[in-house]
């Protein structure tokens, strides 16, 4: 073992230690508890038919060969990109490879040295390494807490930025959006939102919760992620043109990157056209509101949801561990959320319901659920 890798071993075997050694599984459980496929998207049939049969015709290349600004651009690209602004209502968007992609090139670039990003303290990590990576002074807010927001924002000068999550990732919970945009109005505060987990889910035709809310016109950039609802990958940055053409101009992670080949687009505008025509978005409500319903008698376990991501909360990582052992045991691909992931005492099962989870699948893991506590 070299030298350096010493290093890297030591760290590792802290890890280890702790009880928090990340492995890459392939555990294929027949209950699918886990996955961000909330429509069921990704393993659609006809999805992958539409696709298949669009990708034919255009005959594409296996690559894009090259950067969007280099060889990598299509109409068809540019095309879909229009198509998904005004399904969501902005005037533009812009494609990236990935929703980290897309935060980081969005939040690195736009707000400037003097400028000030204020954000909710449960952020996804794409959105704090944007942060990070960004020459803005940066603040954050108690979650949801818009007392909390409000004084940073009587407390700072210049150009704001306040950067939340319709729905968070590790809690299900949605932000107080309207009286998030009502704020950043007040305080002429730019407010950017990340729609990974509410599109598909929220809004006409799972368009997300900023158009459920009629915020359209309140927010200065959306981010859409397409892995999620969609079932597919990439993300898109919505918003005016001009925010369009900076990010052609200035964001890194679209620049400096090849394009996703035009078999990844096609993919996209068959997801959006498949949500724009398909009843699942109704369906996951009701999907959601059984489980809500089934699982009150631990009501006080689980923070609130209205979202397609659950959360059972326990104490420590060793009993929310063993808490997911048990279901994976039975078949229910549940995983648990530990420390530092979520903070010490917050350790808890993340559960994502699906269209394709049956009723009965649902009843059978809340039994276990209550079991268990
Ligand atoms: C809120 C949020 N934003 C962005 C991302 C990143 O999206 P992608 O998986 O497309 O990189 C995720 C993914 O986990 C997320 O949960």
């Amino acid at each position: 073992m070299s030298k350096q890798e010493n290093i890297l071993q030591q760290q590792l075997t802290e890890r280890e230690e702790k009880g928090l050694l990340r492995k890459l599984t392939n555990l294929n459980l027949p209950f699918d508890f886990c996955s961000n496929d909330y429509l069921g998207f990704a393993r659609s049939e006809e999805l992958q038919k539409n696709i298949e049969q669009e990708v034919k015709k255009h005959k594409t290349k296996n690559g894009a060969g090259g950067s969007r600004l280099l060889s990598g651009n299509t109409a068809y690209t540019e095309e879909t990109e229009q198509f998904i602004a005004d399904f969501h209502q902005a005037e533009s968007g812009l494609i990236f490879n990935s929703g980290y992609d897309a935060n980081i090139g969005l939040l690195s670039s736009v707000p400037q040295r003097g400028d000030t990003i204020i954000s909710d303290e449960l952020i996804h990590a794409s959105l704090i390494d944007g942060i990070r990576l960004s020459h803005a002074n940066r603040l954050k807010f108690k979650h949801n807490n818009t007392d909390d927001l409000e004084n940073k924002l009587k407390t700072t000068l210049g150009n704001r930025f306040v950067v939340v999550e319709s729905v968070y990732s590790m809690n299900g919970d949605t932000a107080p959006l309207v009286e998030i945009a009502k704020i950043c109005k007040q305080y002429n505060a730019n407010l950017i939102v990340d729609e990974a987990h509410s599109t598909g889910i929220f809004g006409r035709q799972g368009r997300g919760l900023v158009q459920q809310l009629n915020l359209e016109k309140e927010v200065f950039a959306s981010v859409v992620t397409f892995g999620k609802a969609l079932g597919i990958h990439g993300a898109i940055v919505l918003g005016s043109s001009i925010l369009r053409d900076y990010l052609i101009n200035f964001s890194r992670s679209f620049i400096y990157t090849t394009a996703a080949p035009l078999h990844n687009i096609i993919a996209v505008k068959k997801a959006y056209l498949m949500l724009a025509q398909s009843d699942k978005h109704l369906l996951i409500n009701k999907k959601i509101e059984l489980y809500n319903q089934l699982i009150q008698p631990i009501k006080q376990c689980i923070t609130p949801s209205d979202s397609a991501i659950q959360t059972i909360v326990f104490n420590n990582n060793k009993s929310t561990k063993a808490a997911a052992q048990h279901l994976q045991q039975n078949g229910f691909d549940v995983k648990a959320i530990l420390s530092p992931t979520v903070p010490e005492g917050a350790e808890r099962l993340r559960i994502c319901l699906h269209t394709y989870n049956s009723d009965e699948e649902i009843k059978e893991l809340v039994n276990h659920l209550k079991n268990i506590h």
